[in-house]
């Protein structure tokens, strides 16, 4: 606790020298704690978060409420950290207005140091007039969740020359439209290269490799929560899931055969008192 918050200009450097910067999902306050005490160097509030923790088969239902709501409760967890908020689907497709008052939002009512929005040139009026508006906006290309039915699914992109060139074009776009940073998802290490070389601002990877200014990972992935599905690009340092499980069969046994509560579990009457109890109520 207490370290210094990143601000874009560390983020900046961090690219310029060399160091890789490392983020992680957080949808809670504890997940959020535990990050900032792992001294990640931000976390995003992603609309993963429909999936994650609402049990959504994707992203596409998630509110601007249901994002506000759980940034609010990383915030409280890591106020040392940057933090980013994602904006869901149809809070910036419509209009440029809709776009500038839900990135506000996120930073008004949820404190966020910055937000992240899905599309390449389709958005870059968005990311321009959230940027005009003083506020820090990270692009994402890619496989972007939320057009998934316009992808064909969740699949890797940018695998083609064609394709390729089309995240190359839209990845300047976004930088020329006054983005701090680009996040790419899903995208063979190449290409990822080719557009971190080609960009004066950060470029972060989840699943695009290794050769990324950093690495974006979803905590419920990270920590082998969730169980749905695992993308090829995942690693899962831990089972908690499985432990989670174990846990609660292990508490519900105890129940069962009476061994918890144990003596240690329980308090005490004050010494003396329960044979007047005894007498108050006229039991033996
Ligand atoms: O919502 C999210 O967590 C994201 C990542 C999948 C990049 O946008």
């Amino acid at each position: 606790m207490g370290k210094k918050k990143l601000t874009r200009f560390d983020l900046q450097k961090m690219k310029t020298e060399g160091r890789k910067a490392v983020w992680i999902t957080a949808y809670d306050y504890w997940t959020a704690n535990f990050a900032e005490q792992a001294e990640m160097d931000m976390i995003l509030v992603g609309d993963s978060l429909g999936m994650c923790i609402y049990g959504y088969s994707g992203t596409v239902p998630v509110t601007m409420d249901q994002c506000i709501y759980h940034c609010e409760g990383v915030r409280r967890g890591a106020p040392d950290t940057f933090i980013i908020g994602d904006m869901p689907f149809l809070s910036y497709q419509v209009s440029v207005p809709d776009a500038v008052l839900n990135a506000g939002r996120f930073h008004k009512e949820a404190g966020v140091d910055a937000i992240k929005l899905e599309g390449g040139k389709r958005v870059c009026d968005q990311i321009q007039a959230i940027a005009d508006g003083g506020m820090l906006v990270m692009g994402h290309i890619g496989l972007t969740p939320q057009s998934s039915g316009q992808l064909g699914g969740f699949k890797a992109q940018g695998r083609t020359a064609e394709t390729a060139k089309e995240l190359i074009d839209d990845a300047k776009a976004i930088q020329d439209s006054g983005a701090f940073a680009l996040l790419v998802e899903a995208v063979p290490p190449e290409v990822c290269r080719i557009i971190r070389d080609d960009l004066t601002i950060p470029v972060y990877s989840i699943g695009a490799g290794v050769l990324a200014d950093g690495q974006l990972m979803i905590c419920s992935d990270v920590l082998g929560i969730f169980q749905a599905f695992t993308p090829k690009f995942v690693k899962k340092y831990e089972n908690l899931g499985d432990k989670t499980v174990k846990a609660f069969t292990d508490y519900a046994e105890d129940v069962r055969n009476s061994r918890f509560p144990a003596d240690e579990h329980t308090y005490k009457m004050v010494e003396g008192e329960l044979p007047k109890l005894k007498d108050l109520i006229g039991k033996k």
